[in-house]
């Protein structure tokens, strides 16, 4: 011991090094394992903190969390080995765009839309001010966890979801009153009434987790990290962000109900009707006259339901069309999965 000392002492490059060598480890171990201690979020630091992805940090109606492997099988090839510019213009929960960022390191930059404009700003806070928005969700969870039986804990959604109907909020409070209501109201889903007035009832489910530290931290990364554009308005403006190179759209707009009571359209007071499903359609042959797009759209199987109703093998006729299984069809035995499939429209093959 003694002698190893001395020859460190004689040679302070060496203990220089070495001690620079122990501190590299340790970062990057913690980085590995992200083992860091978020100071601001008082539960976070009560335990390790989990390796954790990017993925929605809000349940959507029509998430694509299900059906992302099928979507990785009709992603045009040249994204595997070229740079390019990924487009999301109804973005909603975000399922496709986390995915994306996490399997394309080749993705330059992003852009995403959305018409709702809470969901948007709440995107934007994840972005820019995570570390706020965890310290004031974990203090509102905290709150809620200790009202003592349902019928306070329902008074207090109810008194949460009238604030955020009434109420001018900041930005970071309108995000975590979004988060709250979406994880405590009745099947985590987002609907407005005629108003545009959130009016989903409360869901029972007494203990959600309502801020989930590790996941608003991850979510903020690969939006900095893919340097997201975040707009707020009709998906026709992302046409204006496309840039030099390789740009890839998916879309995902609000599906065409398979029939007058089946399906749920109402993240916005605006119908998404046959005309704008039109509209849609002709923007997307709008952008296959340019030859560096490439696009993919989801959609309603309407004429699986109805074999008349041929709404979208008419307006797509002239693009490749495809079938992917919805995920409640999806069975280990084709012949049981039953008709429950979506379209997967593309203008490559
Ligand atoms: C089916 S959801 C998207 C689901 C999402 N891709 C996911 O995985 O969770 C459709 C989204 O389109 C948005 N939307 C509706 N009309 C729009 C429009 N004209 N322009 C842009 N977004 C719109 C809705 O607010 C909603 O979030």
């Amino acid at each position: 011991m003694r002698i190893r000392l001395s020859l460190y002492r004689r040679t302070p490059f060496l203990s220089f090094s070495l001690y620079g060598l122990l501190w590299w480890t340790a970062y990057v171990w913690s980085w590995k394992t992200k083992e860091v201690r978020f100071p601001f979020c008082p539960r976070q630091n009560d335990k390790k903190m989990m390796s954790t992805e990017a993925k929605p940090f809000l349940k959507w109606a029509g998430g694509k969390g299900q059906l992302l492997s099928q979507l990785d099988e009709h992603l045009p090839e040249v994204l595997q080995n070229h740079e390019f510019i990924y487009i999301e213009p109804f973005v909603g929960g975000g399922a496709m765009l986390f995915h994306m960022l996490r399997q394309f390191p080749n993705i330059t930059h992003a852009v995403i839309n959305d018409i709702n404009p809470h969901l948007v700003t709440a995107y934007r806070v994840i972005k820019e001010q995570p570390g706020q928005l965890i310290n004031r969700l974990s203090a509102l969870e905290q709150e809620y966890f200790s009202q003592p039986d349902e019928e306070a804990k329902r008074e207090y959604f109810l008194n949460v979801r009238n604030i955020f109907n009434e109420v001018e909020l900041d930005d970071i409070d309108r995000t975590k009153y979004l988060m709250f209501l979406n994880r405590t109201c009745f099947n985590g889903l987002y609907r407005v009434n005629g108003k545009g007035k959130f009016n989903v009832p409360f869901g029972r489910n007494l203990h959600p987790t309502i801020c989930n530290a590790d996941t608003i931290l991850a979510d903020s990364e690969a939006l900095n990290r893919a340097d997201v554009t975040i707009l707020n308005g009709d998906f026709e403006r992302t046409a204006d962000e496309m840039r030099d190179g390789l740009n890839f759209f998916y879309f995902d707009p609000p599906y065409r109900p398979l029939n007058a009571t089946s399906s749920f359209n109402s993240y916005v007071k605006e119908e998404f009707n046959d005309d704008e499903q039109t509209r849609l359609r002709d923007f997307c042959a709008r952008l296959n006259e340019q030859t560096n797009v490439r696009w993919m759209l989801s959609n309603s199987d309407c004429s699986a339901k109805n074999p008349e109703d041929t709404f979208f093998e008419d307006i797509y006729a002239d693009f490749n069309i495809h079938r992917v299984y919805a995920s409640r069809a999806i069975n280990a035995n084709p012949s049981k999965r039953g008709k429950l499939t979506e379209l997967l429209i593309k203008n490559y093959e």
